[in-house]
Parts: structure tokens; sequence; C-alpha cells
């Protein structure tokens, strides 16, 4: 690997300057490139961002709060982080084609949580005000107060179950957002583990939600946003739709007319972190009547911005910009088809039976007699990295679970195609076909797991040798 490139000088010496003060934490740093230059990286909401995006965010951007929106801050001095900001907003609404856009939520869960309260500021809060003749909610005596609190915490969301691929943001009771809203979920058809819209509009007009959200971590299909604004508009709700996974997808225009939530929801979040390969962060794009509730996420549900990382979001909305994006966002949905096709030609089955965005949910119980728990187990022992994840239905529950989700954002990036996703197919269903549950006292048990002998260090070799023809930040050298 080259040593002399601009990106191993940088790295080096920013290393060398940590190692100064934690030699501990600058070695952890170099480790776990070490870890992801030795391991398959199959995790589907995970990628590698480019060294433009990293770089952006080490830096001294970090050290200025910045509270407010771009030309209204509670602090002097912000007008490099207004021009930081106003130029990443700008770069997200030409990327989507959005009317409006809200670069400042730190991660996914605070994006749903400032578009969540964007829409009950709206359709909740600023009624109410006008019902009690006040403009402001500091102008509420305590009764008024009270009866604005209990009708903002009475409102009710409908969102995709969590075993049909749903978010725990979407209305579960381990996220706050489960707190906040009466919720129900729609799940997938049994039959045929696909979206039924039919039941979506029942549900919705029994339940009459002021939230429809629509958005997946874990469905291997696409969504009809058409339908889905159609459902919302009828029982009189707000569609928001969470692309956090698929967002790549929509930048790189794989998925375009009703398969693009941006022109059929009232709101959309994202992450930036997977598909879109940028900052660990979080994006809001909403239409003009929703702007300027989602424009106060600051102080709603967030703290000062991060200037450093919204930098970062404007390097990976440029790159995403790019033609050379939309040919990768092509890739990541070819290569996810081939590793479909490669598991069921060897015999595994596969929740809907196949593919058509970047994630595959393969059923291990099924296919190899394992949990989920034990063949993302097996799987890490064999260079393979991957997450359990339950599936519709799941008879082992949402810990153990009987699926294991892959995705094909980050080797795609690395480059490996089509060809290699049958090679990948085959170490996968070989390493799987090598496992067995270890048995316990009453039965097999669902965490611990056999290997057959030599399995394991096979599977390390084979993945060692994609991994050498296709290495990750070929331009930095460490050593
Ligand atoms: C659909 C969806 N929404 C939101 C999130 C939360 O993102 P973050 O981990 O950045 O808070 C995730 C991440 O797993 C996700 O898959």
């Amino acid at each position: 690997m080259p040593s002399s490139t601009r990106e191993s000088l940088a790295y080096r010496t920013a290393l060398s300057i940590i190692a100064d003060v934690d030699p501990v934490i600058a070695q952890a740093i170099a480790g776990e490139l070490d870890n992801q230059r030795r391991q398959l990286k199959l995790i589907a909401s995970e990628n590698y961002a480019s060294a433009a995006t990293l770089l952006a965010m080490g830096n001294w951007l970090s050290d200025k709060y910045a509270e407010g929106t771009v030309g209204h801050r509670f602090y002097a001095g912000c007008e490099v982080v207004d021009l930081v900001e106003a130029r990443a907003a700008e770069a997200a609404r030409q990327l989507f084609g959005a009317p409006h856009a809200y670069v400042q939520p730190h991660s996914g869960i605070d994006a749903n949580l400032v578009a969540y309260w964007a829409i009950l500021a709206r359709q909740v809060e600023a009624p109410t005000l006008a019902d009690l003749g006040v403009s402001h909610v500091n102008d509420l005596d305590e009764s008024g107060w009270e009866r604005l609190r209990h009708t903002l915490g009475n409102q009710r969301l409908l969102g995709m179950s969590l075993d049909a691929g749903g978010h725990l943001t979407h209305g579960f009771r381990p996220n706050i957002s489960g707190k906040m809203f009466h919720q129900r979920s729609y799940g997938t058809d049994p039959a045929t583990e696909r979206l039924d819209y039919t039941e979506v509009a029942r549900l919705a007009r029994e339940f009459r939600p002021l939230v429809i959200v629509a958005g997946y971590s874990a469905y291997p299909r696409r969504i009809d946003f058409a339908v889905m604004r159609q459902i919302a508009d009828e029982v009189g709700a707000t569609l928001m739709v969470d692309m956090a996974h698929f967002a790549g997808l929509v930048a790189g225009k794989v998925f375009v007319d009703d398969f693009d939530p941006v022109p059929h929801a009232q709101i959309v979040t994202t992450t930036t972190h997977k598909s879109l390969r940028g900052p660990r962060g979080g994006i809001v794009l909403c239409q003009p009547e929703l702007a300027e509730f989602v424009d106060k996420g600051t102080p709603m549900v967030l703290g000062g911005p991060m200037p450093h990382v919204m930098a970062a979001k404007a390097v990976a909305l440029a790159e995403a910009a790019r033609p050379e994006f939309a040919a990768y966002a092509y890739r990541i949905v070819d290569n996810a088809a081939a590793l479909a096709d490669g598991l069921q030609r060897r015999g595994a089955r596969l929740v809907t039976g196949g593919t058509d965005n970047h994630l595959i949910l393969l059923d291990v119980a099924t296919s190899f007699g394992l949990t989920g728990r034990q063949a993302e187990a097996a799987l890490l022992d064999g260079g393979v990295v991957t997450n359990r994840n339950a599936i519709p239905r799941d008879a082992n529950g949402a810990w153990y679970t009987s699926g294991i989700r892959l995705g094909t954002p980050a080797l795609t990036t690395l480059g490996l195609g089509v060809t290699e996703m049958d090679e990948v197919a085959d170490i996968i269903c070989s390493l799987l076909a090598a496992a067995s549950p270890a048995p316990a006292g009453s039965g097999p048990s669902k965490a611990r797991y056999e290997l057959a002998p030599d399995a394991a260090e096979a599977s390390r070799r084979r993945a060692a040798e994609l991994l050498a023809r296709f290495p990750l930040y070929p331009d930095i050298d460490l050593s």
C-alpha cells in the first residue's frame, strides 16, 4: 500500500498527535481500520465514508456553539457555521429535490424526533394555542398548559411492525416515540411477506392516526409511497417516510417516481451514514408548510448543532451528487440481487423470496436449523460481519431471532461486483451449513453452536482473498 499518499500522511500525522495524549485511543483508531480490513462487512446499515468526509469532521468547527438556524443564532460569531449549514442544506435540497432541508440532527433517532415534534407542533400545538387565544406557549396559564400537554400526549401513530422490518423509533415502547404516541403497526402479508396496502388502509381507517410512518430497517422490497400518501390523505394523517436505509438509492435515482418518497411524503427523515455513505448523522426534508416547525429542532429536541458534522454532510452530499454515485447506487442493488440469487441457488430461504433494494433477510432457521444469534456468531468466526434480525412472525423472538440481515452498500463501496457476490454467497452458505446448535439440557441451545473443524479458518481465508483484491481505503497506509 502506498505510504506517501496525502491520506497516509494525514492520518499518520493525526494519529501521532493523538498518541502524544492518549496512545491507547490512537491504537484503537488504527485497530478499528485493521479490523474492518479483515472482515467482509455485510451489515446493511454500515458503509465506508470517504477520507474527505471523515477529515471534514476532525477539526475546530467542532468547537463552535451555534444554536438556532442559519442567520438566526443564539450565539455571536456564527458566520462560518452559517455558511457550512446553508451549504449542506442546499446540497440536500438539490440532491433530493426537496423544498426544505434541515441538516442539524445528530442521528436518525434525532431526525425522527424532530419530525414527530414538527408534526405535533403544526397539527396539535398551533391550533391549541389559537384556540386558547395565545401565540406562544409561555403565554399559557396553568390550565391551558395542562390541556396542551394532555393533547400532545394523546396522539396516534401507525408504523411498520418490528418483525416486518420497521424501526424502534416508529412508535415502539423502548423508544421515546412509543411513550409519546398511541401506536399501532401494520405487518406484512403472511403468504407473500410483502406489504399489504389494503390492510394498511384498513388499519388507517380504523385507527385514524395523526402520523403514518413508512420506511424500514429490514424490509427487502421497495415501498410505493404514492399509495401510502393516498392512504394518509384519506384519513387526514401526515405521511412521514424514514428513508434512513435507502437514502443512497433515492440519491442515486434507483428509487424514482412512486418509489421516491420525497415528492409524496410531507416529511422525510434520513440518516447520512448508511447507503448515503456520509458521516454519522441525520437530515429532515419537508414540504414548505412544515419548514418553520422543523427548523425549531434546536432547542425543541436537539442540543447545539455539530458544525463539523454538518461540514462532513456537505462533503458527502456533494459526492452523492456526482454521476459516479448513481452508478454506485445501481451496483448496490445489482449486487444485492446477485447475492440473493447465489444464496437461493444454494438452497437458502429468503424473506419475500428475494430483494429489490440493498438488503436481504435470510431465514437461517428454515435454511440451516440455526437461530439468528448462532448464525451471526458463526459468520463472525468466519470473517463475515452481519447482524441477526427478526423475520415476520419470528418463532425465536427478537433476541435470538430466526434471521440474518445482509446488505451490500459496504462491499459495493470496496468495488466487489456480481461475480464476487456469488463467492460471498458461497462463503456464507458453506459456513452456515457447517454450523449446528450445541446440545443443551432441554434440547438444542439457541445461543451456543458447533462448527465443523476448519470451517471458520477456510471461510476467513476466502474472505481475506476477496479483501486483498478489493482493499479498504487503499490510499491509507498507517505503518
Ligand atoms: C430506519 C431507521 N431509522 C432510524 C435509525 C436510527 O439511526 P441512528 O442510529 O443514527 O439514530 C435507523 C438505524 O438503525 C434506521 O434503520
